[in-house]
């Protein structure tokens, strides 16, 4: 049984910790006592120190929404996977679209991190998805399939079974469009799949696989119920609590 994992991509927005800090204390009290659904919040680099010493004790836990593959040296302007430890992150979202399109990250360069981020003890959330115009063209699963055999490559199963992945159909993110149920769970399933062929079956059915783009206490529930989504990477409606909390009880 795979447990329920909804987690708030909070972007470029609560970078000042004193609102941060409130968001994530009242992220706290929308999400109760849930046992039966995982919480994570992602702020942005400037105040993840802060929210995990607000939320630390509770059952919200703290990503990055990125990192640099090495420990420390000279990257100007990156984080390492030891400072988002050292602040008590547990996850790291890697390989989101915004980051493959405007910072033209490859398949490559996430699986370093990807890499890097399990040897450290760092859950990844490894996004995939595609744009509207591979939809289009009718070839989805074969963006997809180019991702995750790219992220994932050089892993042994039991890396593999440490992450979560989040299929994010780009056309679905901030646009207020999202995939119809049936769709998600079309392309999910195909994921789970070729998780089988890349690991075994008790790695493909343990594995958590997110759906993110426009995802809405309107919509949490449907998307929820399908047999292969475990969760959702909310973006927009992960930054106010009463939303936020009305998909973590669609999970519940
Ligand atoms: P929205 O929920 O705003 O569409 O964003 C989804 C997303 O990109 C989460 O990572």
């Amino acid at each position: 049984m795979r447990k329920i994992f909804i987690a708030g991509n909070w972007k470029m927005v609560n970078g000042a910790p004193a609102e941060a800090v409130a968001l994530a204390k009242e992220v706290v009290n929308a999400s109760g006592s849930q046992d039966n659904v995982e919480v994570a919040i992602c702020p942005p680099a400037t105040a993840i120190a802060a929210v995990c010493e607000a939320t630390q004790g509770t059952n919200v836990q703290v990503g990055g929404q990125n990192l640099y593959p090495a420990e420390n040296g000279a990257f100007t302007g990156e984080i390492s996977p030891t400072f988002l430890l050292a602040v008590g992150c547990s996850h790291v979202i890697l390989g989101h679209s915004e980051r493959r399109t405007i910072f033209k990250e490859s398949d490559a360069f996430i699986n370093e991190k990807v890499k890097v981020a399990l040897a450290h003890g760092l859950t990844p959330i490894l996004c995939c998805g595609e744009t509207d115009q591979e939809r289009e063209q009718g070839v989805t699963e074969k963006v997809v399939e180019t991702q995750i055999r790219g992220g994932l490559g050089g892993l042994r199963p039991d890396d593999v079974t440490k992450l979560v992945i989040a299929y994010e159909p780009v056309w679905a993110i901030g646009t207020g469009k999202t995939a119809t149920p049936e769709d998600a769970q079309s392309v999910h399933a195909f994921i789970r799949t070729l998780l089988r062929d890349l690991t075994n079956d008790a790695v493909a059915d343990g594995l958590r696989i997110q759906y993110g783009g426009s995802v809405k206490p309107d919509n949490a529930k449907e998307l929820l119920s399908q047999p292969d989504i475990d969760g959702a990477l909310v973006g927009g409606a992960s930054l106010k609590a009463d939303s936020f909390g009305a998909i973590i009880d669609a999970g519940k």
